[in-house]
């Protein structure tokens, strides 16, 4: 079977090496949701996208804050950066994202993938949405596919659809680099769990080894990073190669069935993220928080023995 999208992303790989002209990744760590925001840029035309970024919220008192985007604000200004794209890898279910904000003061198209419909009609559900919120990913200025091309600045860039851990999943190649979202996690930690809603172990297996048909020299960045047992800083960069290797989960050798039955075993194990109720809520709108109830406040709700 051909998989035209992935020989180009393949081939796109080889070529940036070849050339030289790699993208700049500067990477900010967010170590209340262990979530890794990239910005990456072209050297040479100071065009930029920025990836799965962070607003930070305190569960207690309901507040939201900016500090971790005005970082990477600070970032883009000081390097002179036009952002272009404002990337998510996935609906997030560990924080809410700060794309709206960063849309507003810098610029660039919020993108997410196709499937989103499809997370957007299971959370409509599990919310009780009414019809003023949009199951067709309206809120979004972009929706991307399988093989979406894109670039930033003058390098190349392609979408790939890699479900499992959600179903709307999209990884980012630019240039050399690929942005996994929660697909792999760094190869001494493993994958990434596959038992939320619309989620599927077997899903997320395809999908890994549709990445590790990446050339090895494909540098990896991941979404998140939660320090494997015996390392004591946070990494969030690897390559297709290492992963391939020595993924502890999913390293070449481990069968389908075999992973489906750890992977499945192990979410059976796992408490619901933290911050998983007002992210989807948040994260579904694009990032935007509800409206406002007549009394001017937005509130989010919290289903009540239903996950
Ligand atoms: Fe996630």
């Amino acid at each position: 079977m051909s998989d035209q999208p992935l020989a180009t992303a393949h081939a796109q790989v080889l070529a940036t090496r070849a050339s030289g002209a790699v993208p700049v990744v500067t990477t900010f760590f967010d170590e209340a949701t262990f979530t890794a925001t990239h910005v990456v840029h072209d050297p040479a035309t100071l065009r930029a996208a920025i990836i799965d970024p962070v607003l930070d919220f305190d569960q207690a008192s309901g507040r939201t804050s900016r500090v971790s985007a005005d970082k990477v604000i600070a970032h883009v200004e000081a390097e002179g950066l036009t952002v272009d794209w404002l990337l998510e890898t996935h609906a997030h279910a560990d924080h809410l994202s700060a794309a709206p904000h960063l849309k507003e003061r810098l610029g660039g198209q919020i993108v997410i993938g196709a499937a989103i419909r499809t997370v957007q009609e299971v959370f409509g559900k599990v919310f009780n949405e009414g019809p003023a919120f949009a199951r067709n990913g309206s809120q979004f200025d972009l929706l991307m596919d399988d093989g979406h091309a894109f670039s930033v600045g003058g390098i190349e860039a392609i979408a790939l659809h890699v479900p499992g851990h959600t179903p709307a999943c999209l990884a980012f190649v630019i240039g050399d680099a690929v942005f996994v979202g929660d697909t792999l996690f760094m190869p001494d930690y493993g994958t990434a769990r596959a038992d939320f809603p619309g989620g599927d172990a077997r899903t997320l297996y395809r999908s890994i080894r549709r990445l590790m048909a990446l050339p090895d020299e494909t540098r990896v960045f991941l979404c998140h990073d939660y320090k494997a047992t015996g390392r004591d800083q946070f990494v969030w960069e690897t390559t297709i190669g290492a992963q391939r290797t020595a993924n502890v989960h999913v390293h070449e050798g481990v069968g389908e069935d075999q992973f489906v039955a750890m992977r499945e075993a192990r979410d059976a194990t796992l408490g619901m993220p933290k911050l998983i109720l007002p992210s989807i809520q948040v994260n579904m709108r694009a990032g935007h928080l509800p409206e406002p109830d007549s009394n001017g406040v937005r509130y989010l709700r919290l289903p009540v023995d239903l996950l």
